[in-house]
């Protein structure tokens, strides 16, 4: 045993060896069960699929780089709740493929941003911030406003979706060129934004 010890000591190729295996099973003990916990793997009671209109606006979320500056991710800590609401929990998250939590806070978190405001003022807001928040250092997103999403690919992305396990039905997706008929990439955002983090009531 001792020699045996003496070994390990002395040869740090095998050291490291042996400190990845044991460090990988406590890795393993911690992530996999997480895979088949139902706490974070079931949706949380109310919350449905983004449904086409939404996922146009998130596709644009992610092509302006919106989670650049900003987080999806309320944690649980006091500053945060009292700031935006309830803390985010996993189930809200599993339609989203890939989440947006992000880690980058130059702007606040939108992980419940849904309903704060009114359509009309984030029109204004992506526009041009400084018309209503004179200090904002957002840049405008003006061009929003300009582009129709009737062709975009929707229906391919929900299929795609749907293979990641969103329960899409195939009228859905039929319909889903329906529901952006005479839409612009501003309508798609907003509509994805009023829905962030709607499905758990909060208390402000
Ligand atoms: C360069 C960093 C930056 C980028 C990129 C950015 N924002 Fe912001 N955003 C901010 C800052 C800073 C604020 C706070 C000041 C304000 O309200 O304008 C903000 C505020 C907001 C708010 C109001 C949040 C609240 O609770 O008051 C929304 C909504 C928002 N941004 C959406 C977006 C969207 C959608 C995009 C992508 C199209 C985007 N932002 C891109 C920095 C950014």
């Amino acid at each position: 045993m001792a020699a045996g010890h003496e070994k390990v000591e002395t040869n740090s190729a095998l050291m490291i060896v042996l400190i990845l295996i044991v460090v990988s099973i406590g890795g393993l003990v911690e992530i996999v069960p997480l895979f088949f916990m139902p706490s974070v793997t079931k949706a949380v009671e109310g919350l449905k699929p983004y449904d086409a209109l939404a996922v146009v606006g998130r596709d644009i979320y992610v092509r302006e780089g919106c989670y650049v500056c900003h987080s999806q991710m309320i944690r649980p800590f006091r500053a945060e709740t009292e700031r935006y609401g309830h803390y985010s929990v996993a189930g809200e998250f599993v339609y989203d493929h890939p989440f947006q939590w992000g880690s980058k806070r130059t702007g606040p978190d939108l992980a419940r941003v849904g309903g704060r405001y009114s359509d009309d003022w984030h029109r204004v807001h992506l526009i041009n911030p400084r018309d209503v928040v004179p200090e904002s250092v957002m840049p405008g997103y003006p061009w929003l406003a300009e582009n129709s999403v009737e062709d975009w690919p929707v229906q391919a992305n929900m299929k795609a979706l749907r293979v990641a396990g969103v329960p899409y039905t195939d009228e859905e997706i039929e319909k889903a060129p329906e529901m952006l008929e005479g839409k612009t990439e501003m309508d798609a955002l907003i509509h994805y934004l009023q829905g962030l983090g709607t499905a758990i009531k909060v208390t402000r």
